[in-house]
Parts: C-alpha cells; sequence; structure tokens
C-alpha cells in the first residue's frame, strides 16, 4: 500500500529529482569544503544538482556530522526529501562484535540476535540508517578472505543465523530510532568464486544454487530484511546485477522481495568489464531493467537515464518504480517525519560503547571460540601457573576483524593486558611480527619461555589480511610463526596455541606441536576478557566450526554435506586395498577439523534418544528426544547437533545435512532431556525440475556433537 505522502511526491518530483534518488554518493561528496569544484563531483563530471538530488549516501556517521550533512542537504531539496544514510555496520559500530564467522560459530541465534540488535542501537544513534548486512553468502573456500563476512558452509545454520541478524538490526516493523534497515547480500553466490579468488567467475548450477547458496537469502528475505545488494560475480554466466532471471524471476517474483534492490560499489559499470555492456549507458540499460533501485557510485544512473527515459516510457516508467520503493523505504525510516530520526550526542555518547554492550560483546567472543584440541586437559590453566605468553598477536589491539571501520585497535585491550587481571605470573615476549622475524628476539622469546611452567602462543594473521580483497594461495601460519613455534615445542612444556584468524588456516602442524589449540577467530573490543576466561576457565568454550578445516589447501573445497559419489571410501582399511575410489593418493579425504566439531570442558554423552514417531508427513514433524549427560566434575556446555540423510532421492543428496542444533549447559554430573523437531518442507529438496519439494521414502536421522555423527535411526517421509 502506497501512503499518499509517497503519492503526492512522485507526482510532483521531477524525472531528474526521481533519477536522483537511484544515486547513491560516497561520504566524500558531501563532507570537505570544495567537493563540487575541483572534488569528487568533478572528477565524476556530476554537476552540484547531481549532489543535491542523490537519494542516498554511504559512508557517513556520527550524530553531529549527519546533522549537519542532512541539514545542508535538506536546504538543497526542493521537496524535503531527506538524505539516506547508509554503512557497513556488518558485526558492530564502535562496540565490536566477533566476525560474523565466529558469531555463526557460536550455534546460537541469540548470540548473532544480540550483537545486531547492540550494533543497531549504536549506529541508529550515530545516524546511520541501513546497515550492509548480514552477509549471507555460503562459504567453503578458506582463500577468499571474505569467509570472515560469513556465518559458513551450511545451508540452515546461515538460514538460522541470517534470520537472527535482520530480526535483531531491524526489530519489529515500523522500524523504531534504534533500529536500521538490514541489507541482505550479496545477491548472489558471491561466496563461490573459482579458486577462492576475490570477484573471479562463479560458475554453478541453478540446481546448487537452489539448494546449497539460495536458502540464507530466502531466510533474511522472509524475514523482512528491507534491502537487497547485488553481488560482483556472474551467476549462471551473466553479471549479477543485470541477471534478469536472478533479480526479476528469482528475487522479485519467487522470494517476493518488494523491497529496495542497491548495486555493489560500481557493480553496475563493472559490467563493462565482465564484457556484457558496450559502455556505461548500455550498462545503465540493463541494470534498470534488472530491476536495480539504487546505483552505488558507477554514475551510470546519474549520467544516462534521463536521456533514456526521454526516448523510452519503459525506462521511464522503471525510474517511477525504483523512485517509489526508495521513497517507501524513507517513510519506513520515519525521515519524512523526522529526517534527523532523534539524532543527538548525548544519546550518541549514551548509547555507544556502555558496559552492556561491551559485556555483550564479550558474552559472544566467548560463545564463539572454538577448542580444537586439549589433550591431557592441558586447559583450563591454574591462574597460579607461571606462563609464558608469546606470538605476534598477545600484544596488540589488532583482534577486531575486518569491516570495523568504528572499531579501535588502539583502544582495544590486548589479551596480555586481558590475562594480567586473572594471572599472577607471567611474561610476555611477542618473539616474532606476523611476517617478519628478528631471530634474537625469537630466542629471547623461547629462551624466557624455558622458566615458565606454561607456554601460550598467540599466532595468526593481522585485520588487513582478512576480508575485501584479501584472497591467498597459502592458508599455512606464516613460516616466521611456525618457526617460534617450533622452538616453543622443543621446550617439552605444555604448549597451548591461541589462533587469531578470519578464515579457516591449514593447522595441521599447529595441532601436531601444541597440546591444545583454541581458536579465537577476530574476538572484537573484549576478545581478550573473553580468551582470559577461557583459559581460566571462568567460561567453558562452547564455539563449534561453522566452516571445515583442511588438512591443507589442496582439499579445497572440503565441507561436510558432500554428495556420496559413484565410488566413496568406507573409510576403513579396506580403502587402503583399492585404488579405484573417489580419495587422494597423498592425503586423507577427511578434514583436520570438521563442521560443527569444537571441544568443551565437559565430558558430554547422549545417553539416550528416541523418534516420537518414526513416520514424518506434513502434520507430524520429525521429533526428538535426547538425554545428555555431563559426567565431568565441572561445569560444560556443548552443541547437540541433528543431521538428516535421505537414502534414495531423484537427485543426488547430501551424506547428511544438518536440521536442527541446540545448546545445552549442564553442571558437573548433570542430565538434561532436550526436544529437537524438523518439520516435513524443512526436509525438502531441489529436483531436476528445480522445484523444492519433499520426498516420500527412507531416511536416517544422526544426532551428535558433530557432522562425523554416527548414531543414526531410521525414518520414513510420507505425503499424509
Ligand atoms: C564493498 C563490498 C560491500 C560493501 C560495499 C560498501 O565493495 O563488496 O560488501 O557493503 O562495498 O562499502
Amino acid at each position: 500500500m502506497v501512503s499518499k505522502n509517497v503519492q503526492d511526491l512522485m507526482e510532483k518530483m521531477t524525472i531528474q529529482e526521481k533519477i536522483g534518488q537511484l544515486i547513491q554518493l560516497s561520504a566524500d561528496f558531501f563532507q570537505g569544503d570544495n567537493v563540487a569544484i575541483t572534488g569528487p563531483l568533478k572528477e565524476a563530471h556530476l554537476g552540484e544538482a547531481a549532489l543535491y538530488s542523490a537519494g542516498s549516501v554511504l559512508g557517513i556517521s556520527g550524530a553531529q556530522t549527519v546533522r549537519k550533512v542532512q541539514k545542508n542537504y535538506l536546504k538543497h531539496s526542493r521537496l524535503g526529501i531527506p538524505l539516506l544514510f547508509m554503512a557497513d555496520v556488518v558485526h558492530g559500530y564502535k562496540t565490536i562484535f566477533p566476525i560474523p564467522l565466529a558469531l555463526g560459530a557460536s550455534f546460537d541465534p541469540q548470540v548473532m540476535k544480540t550483537a545486531s540488535v547492540t550494533a543497531a542501537k549504536e549506529s541508529a544513534a550515530g545516524g546511520v540508517h541501513v546497515t550492509f548486512a548480514p552477509m549471507v553468502d555460503l562459504v567453503r573456500d578458506p582463500r577468499w578472505g571474505r569467509v570472515m563476512e560469513s556465518t559458513g558452509e551450511d545451508p540452515y545454520l546461515n538460514s538460522v543465523m541470517a534470520k537472527a541478524a535482520v530480526t535483531g538490526f531491524q526489530g519489529t516493523l515500523p522500524l523504531d530510532q534504534n533500529h536500521i534497515a538490514a541489507c541482505v547480500k550479496h545477491f548472489a553466490a558471491y561466496g563461490a568464486p573459482e579458486a577462492g579468488r576475490e570477484y573471479n567467475t562463479v560458475d554453478i548450477s541453478e540446481w546448487r544454487f537452489r539448494e546449497q547458496y539460495l536458502p540464507a537469502y530466502a531466510a533474511a528475505i522472509e524475514a523482512q530484511a528491507l534491502l537487497v545488494m547485488t553481488s560482483f560475480n556472474t551467476l549462471f554466466g551473466v553479471p549479477a546485477t543485470v541477471n534478469q532471471h536472478l533479480m526479476r524471476d528469482i528475487l522479485r517474483d519467487e522470494l517476493q522481495f518488494h523491497g529496495v534492490l542497491i548495486s555493489d560499489w560500481d557493480a553496475i559499470g563493472e559490467i563493462i568489464h565482465h564484457g556484457v555492456a558496450g559502455d556505461l549507458q548500455h550498462a545503465a540499460d540493463l541494470a534498470l531493467k534488472a530491476g536495480v533501485d539504487i546505483d552505488m557510485m558507477s554514475f551510470a544512473y546519474a549520467k544516462y537515464l534521463a536521456k533514456a527515459a526521454s526516448l523510452d516510457p519503459q525506462i521511464e516508467q522503471l525510474i517511477n518504480e525504483s523512485a517509489q520503493r526508495i521513497l517507501i523505504l524513507k517513510e519506513q525510516l520515519g525521515l519524512f517525519t523526522d529526517p534527523y530520526r532523534g539524532l543527538s550526542t548525548e544519546r550518541e555518547t549514551e548509547a555507544t560503547l556502555t558496559t552492556e554492550n561491551l559485556d555483550a560483546a564479550q558474552v559472544a567472543a566467548e560463545q564463539s571460540m572454538v577448542l580444537l584440541k586439549n589433550s591431557h586437559h592441558t586447559l583450563p590453566l591454574n591462574t597460579a601457573t607461571a606462563i609464558s605468553l608469546v606470538g605476534p598477536v598477545a600484544d596488540t589491539g589488532d583482534i577486531l576483524g575486518s569491516w570495523s571501520w568504528q572499531g579501535d585497535p588502539d583502544q582495544t585491550e590486548t589479551i596480555a593486558d586481558a590475562l594480567a587481571k586473572q594471572f599472577s605470573n607471567f611474561t610476555v615476549m611477542p618473539g616474532t611480527q606476523y611476517h617478519h622475524v628478528q631471530f634474537s628476539k625469537l630466542n629471547d622469546a623461547v629462551n624466557a619461555s624455558r622458566q615458565q611452567e606454561t607456554i601460550v602462543a598467540v599466532l595468526g594473521l593481522p585485520a588487513s589480511e582478512s576480508g575485501e580483497a584479501t584472497s591467498m594461495t597459502d592458508i599455512t601460519l606464516p613460516a616466521e610463526q611456525l618457526t617460534l613455534l617450533r622452538g616453543l615445542a622443543q621446550l617439552n612444556k605444555p604448549l597451548v596455541t591461541i589462533v587469531i584468524t578470519g578464515r579457516p588456516l591449514d593447522l595441521t602442524e599447529v595441532d601436531a606441536l601444541s597440546d591444545a589449540v583454541l581458536l579465537a577467530w577476530f574476538p572484537g573490543s573484549r576478545g581478550g576478557a573473553a580468551i582470559a576466561n577461557v583459559l581460566s576457565g571462568r567460561v567453558d568454550p562452547s564455539g563449534r566450526l561453522p566452516m571445515t578445516f583442511p588438512r591443507n589447501i589442496g582439499q579445497v573445497p572440503i565441507y561436510y554435506n558432500a554428495y556420496n559419489t559413484g565410488r566413496p571410501i568406507s573409510g576403513t582399511p579396506a580403502d587402503d586395498e583399492n585404488k579405484y575410489l573417489s580419495k587422494y593418493i597423498d592425503a586423507a579425504n577427511s578434514p583436520l577439523y570438521p563442521f560443527g566439531f569444537g571441544l568443551s570442558y565437559g565430558d558430554f554423552t547422549i545417553t539416550d534418544w528416541t523418534l516420537s514417531q518414526h513416520n514424518v508427513t506434513p502434520d507430524q514433524p520429525l521429533t526428538i528426544q535426547a538425554t545428555i549427560h555431563n559426567s565431568a566434575d565441572h561445569a560444560g556446555t556443548t552443541v547437540v547437533q541433528l543431521y538428516t540423510h535421505q537414502q534414495v532421492g531423484e537427485t543426488v543428496q547430501p551424506v547428511k545435512q544438518l536440521q536442527a542444533f541446540k545448546k545445552v549447559s549442564l553442571g558437573a554430573d548433570q542430565t538434561q532431556t532436550i526436544t529437537l523437531t524438523v518439520p516435513y518442507d524443512q526436509l525438502s529438496t531441489i529436483h531436476s525440475d528445480l522445484h523444492r519439494s519433499t520426498d516420500q521414502g527412507d531416511y536416517t536421522v544422526m544426532l551428535g556433537f558433530d557432522s562425523t555423527c554416527t548414531a543414526s535411526q531410521p525414518f520414513t517421509v510420507a505425503h499424509q
């Protein structure tokens, strides 16, 4: 339903003013004094009119700044249509939460929701109206730096987290002033670039796309995400940004998305490089026809739509449709009522970096850390233990991760400082930088460790080697860090390695050299305190892997929900007798650490589990009751995971697919019974005709603590 306000505006607006709404400019166009003469406007060959008719800006925030820019903009707006402020608020604004891949590792949608609620409150107080998040691209290749922005390799986990993020950012519609509009991205399948190389070709079948990659976008749209962003990549042979099948048939018609579709940065301009547009005018025409409402920084719309509209009524109609969607979005944000959305420096101060927000970031970090190895119960450490803290990440605030532009590493407590609050006897000596080493310093670190009982090495990569445009061919730790670790291992002392990373790494040697391995990701503003709490045992590590960790890069892509192939291995010694199987001659098929894996300080078993009935129908979901026991003498947390397998399908079926999970915390020797349900529709799969439906037949349900679980029971599915 279009409001009278929007209808009136549409009637009053000139075609140029409507086109203006379709243009998004970056912050530098609106800040600084000489934008119109020598600055970006001139470089873009745009007049000042383009500046004050542009519908939105990206990358500006701060209550005072936004007020100033909005006020000046409105002075130049004939009809008083407010400017829309968008920004990348991905895993926090001022209070930085762990990266989204870590939030996925929490296996707790409430953790994701809290992170998004907090980010929305802080950024809304900073004048942000729309966030370019959540990124829900499914990822299976750690060579791609943007895996840090995703919640991993699984369609179900990604869908659950996508819904939690959108609901957190937006709250319940209509948006109140503590919430912001979510822009789900990147539509679509940007996470599948060939060879993990950034911006590279994506070429997957529509069958696989619908089965694995589409669900999380659909979940975000079902959760009423108000915007979608197009992706840079091609899909089905056509660049996504001008792909009518993807944007009209699938996004608008099938998923019933009626919100605003924005291009990624200069993605319209890049259609020329893709070789699908001869020039920028052609690209503008293709993008508008695909339904792209806002052109982010290619200037194609600014330069060519007015003339195109004068020649073609269809173009004018499309411009009207896009302009109307953008005005509706501004109305949903309440901008016509209050273009400043209650902005004030007092509110901004009160809302940001509060103890409550920082505590929430700490809990998120504690919930997302993954204990990958813990031989001889090396962890937790007694706080009286004499520790030698070493490694390039031990004493730096560079633990916020990529897309944390409002965070401040210099104001972020280091892991060393956080440990000092709990451990009374430890030395700190980095021993090496990320990629450079002075052997005298390395030897000093090793020698200092001789005097201590336990060694804690904090290794990893800087935030600058994670995120956009950071693809890597080698996912082992830098040689300098491995040299340090080898030296430390020769001391034959308990060796704990903490890994700070935004992607799965090849930790094969780290695992072999260490007694304990704790994956801390980029843990955010309170990451140090969270790590200290896990090391001391105040908190039980309960994160589980949202992405498979390979033994080496040669196994990639490697993921748990793979297809059986015609020559599967059996996982028994018989495999060695048969050369002609789907395997390698130089490595195992299995990963170093599988999807869903993680250890706890507790000792959990599933003592009993039953199906409420063995026949699933549209009216009878699969329902499992399971009794979990913690036999340890202290509390712990685990994640119970439910997988299913369809024995026979019209197309190949994954050997197992995650369908439900539940985080369970139990005290020493405590037992709890939980219920997990899987609705009939959730068992649906994509058929060769590309339609999704649930097949009748025999299935298996598996229950356990990671994707290698084997305990199974049969069930059947019937259409009634
Ligand atoms: C970048 C990213 C996108 C981001 C946008 C605006 O190129 O691909 O995720 O939201 O530009 O910063």
